[in-house]
């Protein structure tokens, strides 16, 4: 039998925040019509694709997130194999998830993982045939995971999954609090649809951008996923009384983003803030660096070739 050798490859798999989500209608297709601007940061997981003998596997470093087909890294390898004009089920893959992201935070932590394997994939078994894209095979797997094939600032449309990308932010050290629960991306948007009356949440903070336009900060879904966990809003005050110069919830939540100007005043408002909900710091990471830093990579550690069947 021909024996390949193939490298192992690395891939990181950055966080985002949604800077602002405006929901601005509802689709004949129960999605929520969105204008929302994206950000990655500098935190991230690290996606291990390895060739390997017999059928696809996968394992998570973390316990509680499954590594069966409930994840959307098995949804993505199947995707992409079939893409890539292959019959039957994945095989001669494995796929290792060393992860730092919170599951069901707001930071699309599942959908960069899944980005970050169909780039892999895409070098391992070949790019998407029939005039499908990379992109095609993102969209179809969830609404955040085309934004991943970007980075840096973005915007997204429609359901959050036409991008256009925008010029990069001013970079900004961002302190994240995590209230230690997940939000389920259908309920938040549920809960939306069901509140009582639009509340005013007063003009939203600005950051300046580029060319003197400035960015909203600002989270249509906050209001409702608040009032079912005020530790939403606790964490807001929280970072606003840091110094902050903008939060807001991500996505639909739990973390809540601070906006910082240094490292210094982002460290000191995680210490502080720290003693009620875990914090993290990162900071914006924009498009060439995303580009350099989430591009597979011979994973180092590891042996650098598997002899694969
Ligand atoms: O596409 P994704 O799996 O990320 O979406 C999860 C759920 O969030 C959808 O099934 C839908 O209920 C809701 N959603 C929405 N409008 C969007 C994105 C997601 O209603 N633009």
């Amino acid at each position: 039998m021909a024996r390949t050798i193939a490298p192992a490859l690395r891939v990181r798999a950055h966080a985002k925040i949604n800077i602002s989500l405006r929901v601005v209608g509802r689709r004949a297709d129960g999605y929520h019509e969105l204008r929302t601007v994206f950000q990655s940061l500098a935190l991230h997981d690290t996606v291990i694709v390895e060739p390997a003998r017999g059928p696809f596997r996968l394992s998570v470093s973390d316990p509680s997130i499954p590594g069966d087909e409930s994840n959307i890294v098995w949804r993505a390898a199947e995707s992409m194999w079939r893409a890539a004009g292959r019959r039957g089920r994945p095989s001669g893959v494995r796929i290792h998830i060393a992860k730092h992201l919170p599951a069901g935070g707001g930071l699309a932590g599942g959908s960069t993982d899944a980005a970050a394997a169909l780039r892999a994939l895409a070098q391992i078994w070949g790019a998407p045939r029939g005039g499908a894209l990379l992109e095609d095979v993102a969209r179809e797997l969830g609404a955040d995971v085309p934004y991943f094939l970007y980075g840096g600032t973005a915007l997204g449309l429609d359901r959050g999954d036409r991008i256009v990308p925008l010029p990069d932010l001013p970079a900004r050290w961002v302190v994240l609090g995590m209230p230690g629960f997940g939000v389920s991306t259908a309920e938040a948007f549920d809960w939306f649809d069901r509140r009582a009356a639009p509340r005013g949440s007063g003009p939203p903070a600005r950051i300046a951008g580029v060319d003197g336009a400035a960015a909203e900060v600002i989270n249509d879904l906050e209001a409702a996923v608040a009032a079912r966990h005020p530790e939403i809003g606790r964490l807001e005050q929280l970072l606003l009384g840091c110094g902050a110069s903008a939060a807001a919830m991500t996505g639909s939540g739990s973390t809540v983003f601070g906006l910082f100007a240094t490292e210094r005043a982002a460290e000191r408002a995680a210490a502080h803030i720290g003693a009620e909900f875990p914090a993290r710091v990162s900071r914006f990471l924009d498009r060439s660096r995303f580009t350099r830093a989430s591009r597979p990579m011979p994973a180092r550690g590891l042996p650098e070739t598997v002899r694969i069947g």
